[in-house]
């Protein structure tokens, strides 16, 4: 399938794999590039700029296929060295960035005068127009599915991509709640040019995360998520497990007293213990609503190949067909 997006980066299939924290190291984003998609290192995870250039040779070894290096600016007490990892990105030879969490503008000018192509993740078509303003070659647009933070305007996807269909010039893919070839049909049809997805690709053989990480999300439900630090105006939509019933009970409890430090124990340094070492009831770790569609651990080949399949079997024989008279049952399509 040829789309903006597949022509933008250079990629066989119109698939992104976003930027996750302590998920998004070389072995994810490699086996998502060499399956035709565009997988992302996330720059935060690795800490230092020298940490994230080896991270950057690492998965050069394992494709030749383009991938990128996601930029997360969230508020921090000691903000990670940006200058440092749009260095060691440039010096690597990394040609596409995703930015997310701020606006973008400030770390434009170098990664431009390097060639390289930035697509900015946001969850509002205001913020996608600032972002488009600034000078950036495409837009995530993650509705309030999503795993982490949904923003808080709570727009979901069905109303949030068309309103960016409408306003948007630069070509955008849909994020938040990707998961299937009947999505990307969809996403398509609302007018994006592909998809990002962030669950979905933790539950794949490849992702260099702990099995109880992926059985958690192949055991999830639609019920299973929540959105924590709502009174912080920093939502974030999580798996619920122990720790972050705990969160939410002193959210109740404290009301618009609360401040971080009240959480603490439920949000820092949670990633490493969730992620490597399995410990599922660790505190808030970041899951979509996705998860409820999830219920294999293929490897990123076959999800991604499965996805452009069913894509395709659903175009071609459900759609085009309704138009021809000739009626496929909706529910024997994935
Ligand atoms: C475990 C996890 C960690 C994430 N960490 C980041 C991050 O550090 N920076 C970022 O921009 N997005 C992060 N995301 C969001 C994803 O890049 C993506 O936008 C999101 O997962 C899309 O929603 P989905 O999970 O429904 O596909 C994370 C998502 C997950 C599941």
């Amino acid at each position: 399938m040829k789309t903006a997006i597949t022509e933008l980066f250079g990629i066989e299939h119109p698939i992104i794999q976003g930027g996750m924290h302590w998920v998004g190291f070389a072995e994810m984003a490699a086996a998502v590039s060499n399956a035709g998609g565009l997988g992302i290192i996330t720059a935060v995870t690795q800490r230092t700029s020298e940490n994230l250039a080896n991270e950057i040779a690492r998965c050069r070894e394992m494709t030749d296929k383009p991938f990128g290096v996601n930029l997360t600016f969230l508020p921090s007490v000691t903000p990670p060295d940006y200058p440092g990892f749009v260095k060691a990105i440039i010096d690597g030879g990394v040609k596409i960035v995703e930015t997310a969490g701020n606006n973008p503008k400030r770390w434009l000018p170098p990664l431009k005068e390097a060639g390289i192509k930035v697509i900015h993740k946001c969850t509002a078509v205001r913020h996608a127009l600032s972002a488009e303003a600034a000078g950036v070659d495409a837009l995530s647009i993650d509705g309030f599915e999503c795993a982490g933070h949904p923003g808080e305007d709570d727009i979901p996807n069905m109303i949030l991509l068309p309103l960016a269909a409408r306003k948007l010039k630069v070509p955008f893919v849909a994020s938040g709640g990707m998961g299937t070839g009947a999505q990307l049909v969809a996403a398509l049809a609302l007018g994006a040019e592909g998809i990002n997805m962030g669950t979905r690709f933790i539950a794949t053989k490849e992702a260099p995360v702990h099995e109880n990480v992926k059985r958690a999300i192949v055991a999830a439900t639609e019920l299973d998520t929540r959105l924590i630090m709502r009174p912080l105006r920093n939502t974030e939509r999580v798996l619920t497990n122990a720790g972050v019933e705990r969160l939410l009970e002193k959210e109740k409890a404290l009301g618009s007293k609360i401040v971080f430090e009240d959480i603490v124990p439920e949000v820092a340094g949670v990633y490493p213990k969730v992620m490597k070492d399995g410990d599922m009831d660790a505190g808030a770790w970041s899951c979509g609503l996705v998860a409820s569609l999830i219920d294999d651990i293929p490897t990123a080949r076959e999800l991604i190949d499965r996805i452009m399949r069913d894509a395709e079997h659903i175009t071609r024989r459900r759609l085009t067909g309704l138009f021809d008279g000739a009626h496929a049952p909706a529910n024997t399509l994935a």
